[in-house]
Parts: structure tokens; C-alpha cells; sequence
């Protein structure tokens, strides 16, 4: 039996991608962004998927990786921030593994984002309006994730201490088979 995968969620710039290279230093796991698979079998980054295929199209290509990525295979998957938009992609993770929902204030993100140029969602101008828009409206799909974290103040070392000792929990209970 393969051993179970920690899955992190959240908003852009809660620190999904630096807690998930962590994690996999510390339990030596193999390091899945999604992203990044995203990116290399499209042969493009994300940005081009958005202006060329659109964002449905980009959302149809995040789904198909949820579904291959639901088994357990002992290894670290870092979302992509849109991830809780269709609640099935949570359902099928969590098959797999312990999904962790990190969160921050809207300054912490902004602090966080504030030089990207690599995310269609906050090109252009206000990018606090941006943000705050899809937090509010995202914010209900975070929340139902059962295990979240406040990443403000805290370290990614410290962070990735409260994962791994969740995930050892999680892995000691018995399958929810329902
Ligand atoms: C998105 C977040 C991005 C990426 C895409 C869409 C979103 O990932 O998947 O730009 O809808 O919030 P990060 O959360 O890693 O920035």
C-alpha cells in the first residue's frame, strides 16, 4: 500500500510552494506542483494557457491532473490557488492524503505577490481590488477545508513542523471508507 500525500491549498501567495519544498526536504517525498506539470505538458507557462486557451480550458487541464493525482504515492502536492473552485478536485485530493489549506491576511498576500508577473489573475491594475475580489469570493471554498493554517507571523520551518505532525496523525487513523 502506497503511503499517503500531503496536499497543500490555498490562495496565491499563502506560501503553498515554499512550506511544499520543505516538506519534501524534511520527509525526503517526492515534490508534485501542479503548476509546474501544468506548465511542462503544455509546453507553456500559465499565463499563455490563460490568454490562448482561456481560463475554462486551463481549469478542464487542472481537473484531469486532480483526478490522476488522487491515488496515494507518498508525495507532496502544491496546488494551484484556484484549485477549491471545483469542490470535486478537493474530494478527489483528500482521497489521497492530508489536505492542508493555508491562509494569510490580504497584506501578507500582497507583501507576497506584489512583484509577480507570472499569475493572469492579478495582471493589471489594482491588484489589491484583485485580490480582495477573489478572496471574498473564494473564501467559503478555503473555509470548507477541514484543516487550516495561519501562515502570518510564522516560519516555513515551523509551518511544515505542524504539517508533518498532523500528517503522522492522519496516517495513523483508520480509512474513511464512505
Ligand atoms: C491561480 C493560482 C495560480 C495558478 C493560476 C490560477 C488561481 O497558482 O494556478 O494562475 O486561480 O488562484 P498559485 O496559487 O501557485 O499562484
Amino acid at each position: 500500500m502506497k503511503q499517503e500525500n500531503i496536499v497543500l491549498v490555498g490562495f496565491m501567495g499563502t506560501g503553498k510552494t515554499s512550506v511544499a519544498n520543505q516538506l519534501a526536504r524534511q520527509c525526503a517525498m517526492p515534490l508534485l506542483d501542479m503548476d509546474t506539470m501544468i506548465e511542462q505538458r503544455a509546453g507553456k507557462p500559465i499565463t499563455r494557457i490563460f490568454a490562448e486557451e482561456g481560463e475554462p480550458a486551463f481549469r478542464k487541464i487542472e481537473h484531469a491532473l486532480a483526478d490522476e493525482l488522487a491515488t496515494p504515492s507518498g508525495s507532496i502536492i502544491s496546488t494551484g490557488g484556484g484549485i477549491v473552485l471545483n469542490p470535486e478536485n478537493i474530494r478527489l485530493l483528500s482521497e489521497g492524503g492530508l489536505v492542508v489549506c493555508l491562509q494569510a491576511s490580504i497584506d501578507e498576500i500582497l507583501r507576497r505577490v506584489q512583484h509577480d508577473t507570472t499569475r493572469p489573475l492579478l495582471q493589471g491594475m489594482d491588484r489589491r481590488a484583485k485580490v480582495a475580489a477573489l478572496l471574498t469570493a473564494r473564501t467559503p471554498l478555503y473555509q470548507a477545508i477541514p484543516y487550516q493554517i495561519h501562515t502570518d507571523g510564522r516560519t516555513i520551518a515551523d509551518i511544515a513542523d505542524e504539517i508533518i505532525a498532523a500528517y503522522q496523525h492522519h496516517q495513523a487513523l483508520p480509512t474513511n471508507s464512505n
